[in-house]
């Protein structure tokens, strides 16, 4: 393979500056002095800003973008400049210190609802009064832009006592960022290993979250390194984890329990959500349909010793709310709109219960 430097431009296209949501090239951020010897390319990113937030990730995503569309042989040189640097980001244990609860959302595979319950989870919080952020972890899948509909919002920066910091977009009463801000959703393919936990440290650390009750992030199905990321990064009050009630989806569940209770990751979980808990057909309002089992969740919550937090059924309107961009939680008088709110609600009790339990005195005690 020869390279030349319109292949490297091309793969650069695939990236976009969150700043203005152009790709790379588009934004006049790639310096025309592109060099290539054999498989070995340097080339210079420009930034406005020393403090630009979006920097580290955009450098990472650039590289990712070469090893992707180009090849994966392509060395590239260590001397990416940029023209300036970053100031340095908070030590971790000062980071969010006005967030009371950090709250993952989990499950064992895709597909069974997590983003769903996420996005209502977050709507119903803010509708009892909470102030809430809602991260949307999930590189394979971000879906909380559409959830909200918000896929053309762009997260500016805004100075901080010198720090570039990203504000959040605002939506029905939540502070939402997403890691699909960053790259198109079908380019998925080119979030990888570090450079997504980076972007998510950004996305964490150097975003403007403000004062917070509650602070939930729909993290990946299964096991990643971003739940590593996640719990190295933050001090986590808890995980909720999703599941749907049939066997496939309550084993990777248990898996993704133990996951956040293994000794060395040691996050607790809050709860058990069952989605897709049943049918119910609008003609026949009476009528439950066990489509995918009746009650596994429950009974997988009450073997693993955790609180089943809620049963959704299976509602047209649920699917439909998350399509359109509107949560079904907002609607308060609806049936499943209801059922979000006690969700909510208990979600809130167990948090409130963990927080009794982790009291002054016992906390105390454990440095002793
Ligand atoms: N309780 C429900 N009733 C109807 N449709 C649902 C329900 N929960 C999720 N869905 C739909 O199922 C699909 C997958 O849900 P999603 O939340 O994206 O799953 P995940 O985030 O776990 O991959 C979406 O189309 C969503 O609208
Ligand atoms: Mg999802």
């Amino acid at each position: 393979m020869t390279l030349y430097p319109k292949l490297i431009l091309d793969a650069l296209t695939n990236v976009r500056y969150p700043g203005t949501g152009k790709n790379l090239v588009e934004a006049g951020m790639v310096e025309d002095n592109i060099r290539i010897e054999g498989m070995k390319v340097s080339f210079s990113l420009v930034f406005e800003k020393p403090t630009d937030p979006f920097m580290k990730s955009v450098v990472k995503a650039a590289e990712t973008a070469i090893l992707t569309y180009v090849s994966r042989d392509v060395e590239i040189q260590g001397n990416i400049s940029v023209k300036t640097m970053q100031t340095p980001r908070p030590e971790v244990t000062q980071l969010l210190p006005q967030v009371k609860n950090i709250v993952g959302i989990s499950s064992g595979k895709g597909g069974v609802g997590k983003s769903t319950v996420s996005a209502n989870l977050a709507v119903a919080l803010a509708k009892l009064g909470y102030k809430v952020g809602l991260l949307d972890a999930d590189v394979f899948g971000p879906s909380m832009p559409k959830m909200f509909q918000v896929e053309d919002a762009r997260p500016y920066a805004e100075k901080v006592d010198g720090r570039e910091m990203i504000v959040p977009v605002e939506k029905y009463g939540v502070k939402l960022l997403s890691i699909g801000f960053f790259v198109d959703p079908d380019q998925a393919t080119l979030w990888r290993g570090g450079m997504a936990s980076n972007a998510l440290k950004q996305l964490i650390g150097d975003a403007l979250w403000g004062e917070l009750d509650y602070f939930l992030i729909d993290l990946p199905p299964g096991t990643s390194d971003i739940h590593l990321t996640v719990v190295q990064t933050l001090a986590m009050t808890g995980a909720v984890v999703v599941s749907t009630p049939q066997d496939v989806a309550l084993a990777d569940a248990r898996k993704g329990i133990n996951m956040f209770t293994n000794e060395k990751v040691n996050v607790p979980i809050l709860g058990l959500v069952e989605n897709m808990a049943w049918f119910t057909p609008a003609e026949l309002p009476e009528n439950k349909y066990y489509i995918f089992g009746k009650e596994g969740a429950k009974r997988l919550a009450e073997e693993m010793n955790v609180p089943l937090l809620g049963q959704i059924p299976i509602v047209q309107s649920i699917r439909e709310g998350g399509d359109n961009g509107r949560p079904v939680a907002l609607d308060e008088d609806s049936i499943t709109g209801r059922a979000f709110l006690s969700l909510a609600a208990s979600l809130v009790r167990q948090v409130d219960k963990r927080n009794v339990e982790m009291a002054p005195t016992q906390i105390v005690e454990m440095h002793k």
